[in-house]
C-alpha cells in the first residue's frame, strides 16, 4: 500500500506536546505515514490575524485526513490585545478554528466513544444495594451533529426590526414576550435540517451495525422541545423501520438520561444527539472512563472522506510550560486510533488499543490524572508518569 499523508495540527499548548507523542506511537506500532506540519491556533491569530490559515484549509483537502491536537481561544479583548500591533487596524474579529474546520468542510459527524479501560483508577464506582461496590463497564460511542442546532451561531440580542416582527407572527411569542422591549431580547436559535439529521442518526445506525451494538439511542427532548428533538426522534423511528429493524431504537431526554448517567451507564450503546446535547451528554459519559485524559473524538463529512481526529481537552496552557509535560496522552493516541479505523488501518489501530489497556491494566505506569494527583510541576518527582514516559510505556507494550 502507498504511502499516508497526515496532516498534523498541533496547535497550541499541550496539543503539541500529545500529537507528538502520539505519532511516536503510531510509528512505533508500524504506521507507515509522511506528516506535514498545518499551521493553526493562537500563533497565527497573533502573527496573521487569522487562526486557520488558508494554506491549512488547503493542506486538509488535499490529505483529507487531519491528526489535531488542541487550540488556545481568548475572550474578544484579549484577542485584541495580542494581535500584533499592524493587524489591530484592520477589524479583524477572531473565530475559533475548530469551528471554522467543521463548517468549512462540513464535518457534521462527530463521534466521541467512551469506554471503560480496566484498571484506569479513574473509573466510575457504584455503590450496589449490599453495600458492597461494583465498576460498571461502559462502552457508549455517542454520535454527536456537529455543524448545527444551537451552536449554529443564528442569534441575536436586540434582534433587528424584521426578525422580532417574524417573532411576533407565532402566538406563544407574541403572549409571552411581546411586550418585552426588542432592546432587552436575546435570541439564539436552535436549527435542524432533515438533511444533517438523517444524516448523523444514519451514522449511528451503520456503526451499531457494523460494531455489533444492539441499541442506539436518540438523546433529545421530544416531549418539550416539538419541532427539532421531535423531528429527529420521528426520523430515527422511519429510519430504524425500515432499514435497522435488527437494532432497537431507545428515546431518552437529555436531563434524565444525565440522571441515569451513574445509576446505569451500562444499559446504553450508541447514542445520538443534536449538536449541544450531544456535547453535554458525552461530556457526561467522557466523566466515567477518566475524562479529559481519555475523551477522544472524530468529526468528519462521510461524502468528501475528509476526517479530524482530536482528544477533547483543550491547550491546558498551565502546564503548557512545565519543563517536563505532565498530561495524560492516551486522548490523543486514542484519536489516533480512531483515525485508524477510519483509513481501515483496523489492524495496528487494535495493536495500539491492546497496548494502551495493558499499560492501564498493569497499573505501574500513570499519569497524574490518573493517581488523582493536583497538576502540578513537582508530579514527576512524586512518582507520576510524564506525557513521555506514559508513550514510552505503550511503545514499550507494542
Ligand atoms: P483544557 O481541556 O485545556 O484543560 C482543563 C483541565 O483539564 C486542565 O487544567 C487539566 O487539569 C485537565 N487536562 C486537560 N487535558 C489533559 C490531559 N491530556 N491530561 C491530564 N489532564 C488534562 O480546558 P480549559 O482549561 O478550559 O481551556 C484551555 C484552553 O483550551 C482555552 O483557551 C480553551 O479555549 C481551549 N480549548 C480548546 C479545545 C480544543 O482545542 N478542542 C477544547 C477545550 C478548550
Ligand atoms: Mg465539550
Amino acid at each position: 500500500m502507498s504511502k499516508r499523508t497526515i496532516v498534523a495540527l498541533p496547535g497550541d499548548g499541550i496539543g503539541k506536546t500529545v500529537l507528538d507523542e502520539a505519532i511516536r506511537v503510531l510509528t512505533a506500532a508500524g504506521f507507515e505515514a509522511d506528516y506535514v506540519e498545518g499551521d493553526i491556533g493562537w500563533e497565527f491569530w497573533c502573527k496573521e490575524g487569522d487562526p486557520l490559515p488558508q494554506r491549512t484549509l488547503d493542506l486538509l483537502e488535499k490529505h483529507k485526513i487531519g491528526l489535531f491536537g488542541a487550540i488556545t481561544s481568548k475572550p474578544k479583548d484579549e484577542a485584541f490585545n495580542e494581535l500584533s500591533p499592524e493587524l489591530q487596524e484592520k477589524g479583524l474579529i477572531y473565530s475559533s478554528p475548530i469551528v471554522g474546520l467543521r463548517q468549512h468542510f462540513g464535518l457534521d459527524i462527530c463521534l466521541r466513544p467512551c469506554r471503560t479501560y480496566k484498571g484506569n483508577p479513574l473509573n466510575f464506582i457504584r455503590r450496589s444495594a449490599n453495600g458492597s461496590f461494583d465498576e460498571p463497564k461502559v462502552d457508549v460511542p455517542i454520535f454527536r451533529q456537529n455543524t448545527e442546532g444551537l451552536y449554529g451561531g443564528v442569534e441575536w440580542s436586540n434582534p433587528p426590526a424584521q426578525v422580532h416582527e417574524a417573532l411576533m407572527t407565532h402566538p406563544k411569542f407574541k403572549k409571552n414576550f411581546g411586550n418585552v422591549p426588542v432592546e432587552e431580547l436575546s435570541v439564539s436559535t436552535r436549527i435542524f435540517t432533515k438533511e444533517a439529521t438523517e444524516r448523523i442518526l444514519r451514522a449511528a445506525f451503520d456503526y451499531a451495525k457494523k460494531y455489533n451494538y444492539k441499541s442506539v439511542t436518540v438523546c433529545e427532548k421530544p416531549n418539550v422541545i416539538r419541532e427539532t428533538s421531535g423531528m429527529m426522534y420521528k426520523m430515527a423511528q422511519q429510519i430504524q423501520k425500515t432499514d435497522y429493524p435488527e437494532i432497537q431504537l431507545w428515546n431518552t431526554n437529555i436531563d434524565a438520561q444525565m440522571m441515569w448517567l451513574t445509576k446505569n451507564p451500562e444499559t446504553y450503546s450508541v447514542i445520538v444527539a443534536g449538536n449541544m446535547f450531544g456535547d453535554i451528554v458525552s461530556d457526561g459519559f467522557a466523566g466515567l472512563i477518566g475524562g479529559l485524559g481519555f475523551a477522544c473524538s472524530a468529526q468528519f463529512n462521510p461524502d468528501t472522506g475528509i476526517g479530524l481526529f482530536e482528544p477533547t481537552h483543550g491547550s491546558a496552557p498551565k502546564y503548557a510550560d512545565y519543563p517536563v509535560s505532565i498530561v495524560n496522552p492516551i486522548a490523543m493516541i486514542e484519536s489516533s486510533c480512531m483515525m485508524l479505523d477510519y483509513i481501515d488501518e483496523n489492524e495496528i489501530a487494535a495493536k495500539m488499543r491492546k497496548a494502551v489497556a495493558e499499560v492501564i491494566a498493569e497499573g505501574k505506569v500513570r499519569t497524574y490524572d490518573m493517581m488523582k494527583m493536583i497538576g502540578k510541576a513537582d508530579v514527576v518527582e512524586k512518582g507520576a508518569a510524564s506525557t513521555k514516559e506514559m508513550a514510552d510505556a505503550i511503545i514499550a507494550k507494542l
